[in-house]
C-alpha cells in the first residue's frame, strides 16, 4: 500500500505564532503589552484584589492567584494549609503523578479514591470508604477535558469539615471558568499542551479566606522564575506549531522512527527531593503573567468549541463496542480523545500507517497505588487518539476504524475495519521486514517504582 508521508501530530498545541510572538515581545518589552480587563498581577501574583467578591450565592469570596504551575499551586496550598504530618488526602484514582509526589513531599498520605470509568466522576461509595478520620482533604482530578459531578465530593466534605480541591489542569471549559462554588480551591493549568496555552501558568481560586492570604504571604516570598527559562518555553512552542504540521511531522517522526516527540516539549522535573522543591517553589515572571491575562482576555472559545465538535464526531465514528473512558461524561471538551483497545502498540502501529500518531502512554496521568479496579479499567490498554478540528473526515474515519479491529466487541466486522485490519497487516509485515522490534508500552502505568 502506498503511504502518504504526512503523519497528524498526536496533540495538537493550543496556540497560535501570534501568541508566541506576543510572549516573546512581552519578555523583551518586560511585561509589555498589557491586556484588556486583567489587571497586570501584584507581587503576590495575583490577579484580582484579595476578597474579591464571586457570584457564589453572596456568601463566600473568591481569591484568584496566578502561580507558575498547577503543581507549583499545589505546593504553595498544602504549605499554606500546614496540615498534621501523617494526614491523608484522598484523591482521584487516576491524576498526574507530581500530584501525589507533592503530597508525599509535605508528610502527607495520597488515599485513591476510585472514579466511573463512563462518567470520570468519584465513585461514591469508595468515597464512602477511602474517606478515614485521618482525612483532612479531597482532590478531584477532572480528567481529559471533562467536568465530572462534584455532588457527591462536595457533601461529603461539608459533612466532615475536609478541605475539597478541584483539579481542573485539563478542564479549562471557558475564560470565564472558576471551577465549582462548592470547591474551597479550583486549580487552571496554562502549561504548554493545555487548552489556550500561554507556555506555562496556573490560575487558582481559593475559597477560604484565611487560606487565600497565607497562599499569597508565602508565594510572595518565593523567587520570580527567571525570564530566561520562560523565553526557552516560548522558543519550545514555537518550534513544536512549526513542527506539527503533518508533511514536516511525518518527514521528522513517521515512518519507523520511535523517538517520543512529546518528550522534546515535556518539563523536565528534577528527580531528587530538594531540586523538585526548588522547581515548585517558584513564582511566575511577569511576562508570563501577562501572556496569562491575554490568553484569558482573548480567550480561544471558537476553538475550544470545535474541539468538542471533533471529539463528538470522532466518538461518533467509533463502533458502539469501543471502550471509551469519559464516553458518558456530561460536560467534555475532548481535550484528549481516550480509547481502550487490545493491544495498544498494534493500535498505534495501524494508526501511524493510517497517518495519525497515538500514543499509549502518557507522563501526565498515572494510577495512584494501590490502583482501584474503575482505574485500572480505564488505563489498561488507552491509546490516546488525535480527534482535532484539523484531523480531516477521512483520516478521521480510517483512525477510527483502526480502533475498531483493535478493540474486542462487535466491532471488526465492517468493510472498513477489514480495509483497517489490512493495513495494519501491511504495516507489521514491512516493520519485520525493516527489522522494527516492537516494545510493549502498558497503558496502565502506576506510581510505584518511579
Ligand atoms: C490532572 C493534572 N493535574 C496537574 C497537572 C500539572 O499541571 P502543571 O503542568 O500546570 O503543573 C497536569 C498537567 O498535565 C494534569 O494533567
Amino acid at each position: 500500500m502506498q503511504r502518504s508521508v504526512a503523519l497528524f501530530v498526536r496533540h495538537r498545541i493550543d496556540a497560535t505564532v501570534a501568541d508566541g510572538v506576543f510572549a516573546l515581545l512581552a519578555l523583551a518589552a518586560g511585561g509589555w503589552p498589557g491586556a484588556a480587563g486583567w489587571p497586570a498581577p501584584d507581587s503576590a501574583g495575583s490577579l484580582l484584589p484579595a476578597g474579591t467578591r464571586a457570584d457564589t450565592g453572596g456568601s463566600r469570596t473568591e481569591d484568584g492567584l496566578l502561580c507558575l504551575s498547577v503543581r507549583s499551586a499545589f505546593h504553595l496550598l498544602l504549605s499554606a494549609a500546614e496540615l498534621p504530618a501523617g494526614s491523608e488526602i484522598v484523591i482521584s484514582a487516576v491524576t498526574h503523578p507530581d500530584m501525589v509526589r507533592i503530597i508525599e513531599l509535605h508528610g502527607l498520605r495520597a488515599v485513591p479514591v476510585d472514579i466511573d470509568p463512563g462518567t470520570l466522576a468519584v465513585d461514591e461509595a469508595a468515597l464512602d470508604s477511602a474517606v478515614t478520620d485521618l482525612t483532612r482533604a479531597l482532590v478531584v482530578t477532572h480528567l481529559f477535558g471533562a467536568r465530572s459531578s462534584l455532588d457527591a465530593v462536595a457533601r461529603t466534605a461539608h459533612d466532615r469539615g475536609l478541605l475539597l480541591i478541584e483539579d481542573c489542569a485539563q478542564s479549562i471549559q471557558g475564560p470565564d471558568d472558576r471551577g465549582d462554588p462548592r470547591a474551597d480551591v479550583s486549580l487552571f493549568s496554562f502549561g504548554l499542551l493545555k487548552t489556550a496555552t500561554a507556555m506555562g501558568g496556573a490560575v487558582t481560586w481559593v475559597r477560604r479566606p484565611a487560606l487565600a492570604a497565607a497562599m499569597r504571604a508565602r508565594h510572595a516570598g518565593w523567587p520570580v522564575q527567571p525570564r530566561r527559562a520562560y523565553a526557552v518555553k516560548v522558543l519550545t512552542c514555537m518550534v513544536a506549531l512549526v513542527a506539527s504540521h503533518p508533511v514536516l511531522y511525518g518527514l521528522l517522526f513517521g515512518g519507523g522512527c520511535r523517538y517520543d516527540p512529546t518528550a522534546l516539549v515535556r518539563s523536565r522535573v528534577p528527580g531528587d527531593e530538594p531540586g523538585f522543591t526548588r522547581w515548585l517553589r517558584r513564582r511566575p515572571c511577569d511576562a508570563l503573567a501577562r501572556t496569562v491575562a491575554r490568553r484569558l482576555a482573548h480567550f480561544p472559545a471558537h476553538r475550544l468549541a470545535s474541539r468538542a465538535e471533533a471529539g463528538e464526531a470522532f466518538a461518533a465514528a467509533l463502533p458502539p463496542g469501543v471502550f471509551r473512558p469519559g464516553a458518558t461524561a456530561a460536560r467534555h471538551t475532548h481535550w484528549v480523545f481516550p480509547v481502550v483497545v487490545d493491544d495498544p502498540d498494534r493500535a498505534v502501529d495501524g494508526l501511524r500507517a493510517a497517518g495519525v500518531d497515538a500514543t499509549p502512554a502518557t507522563s501526565q496521568i498515572a494510577a495512584v497505588e494501590p490502583a482501584p479496579p474503575g482505574a485500572t479499567r480505564m488505563l489498561t490498554g488507552l491509546v490516546f487518539v488525535p480527534a482535532y478540528p484539523g484531523l480531516p473526515a477521512a483520516r478521521r474515519d480510517l483512525a477510527a476504524a483502526v480502533i475498531a479491529a483493535c478493540s474486542s466487541g462487535p466491532a471488526g466486522t465492517t468493510a472498513a475495519t477489514a480495509t483497517a485490519a489490512r493495513t495494519m497487516a501491511a504495516t507489521a509485515a514491512e516493520r519485520e521486514s525493516r527489522g522494527h522490534a516492537t516494545t510493549r508500552v502498558d497503558g496502565a502505568r502506576s506510581l510505584t517504582g518511579r
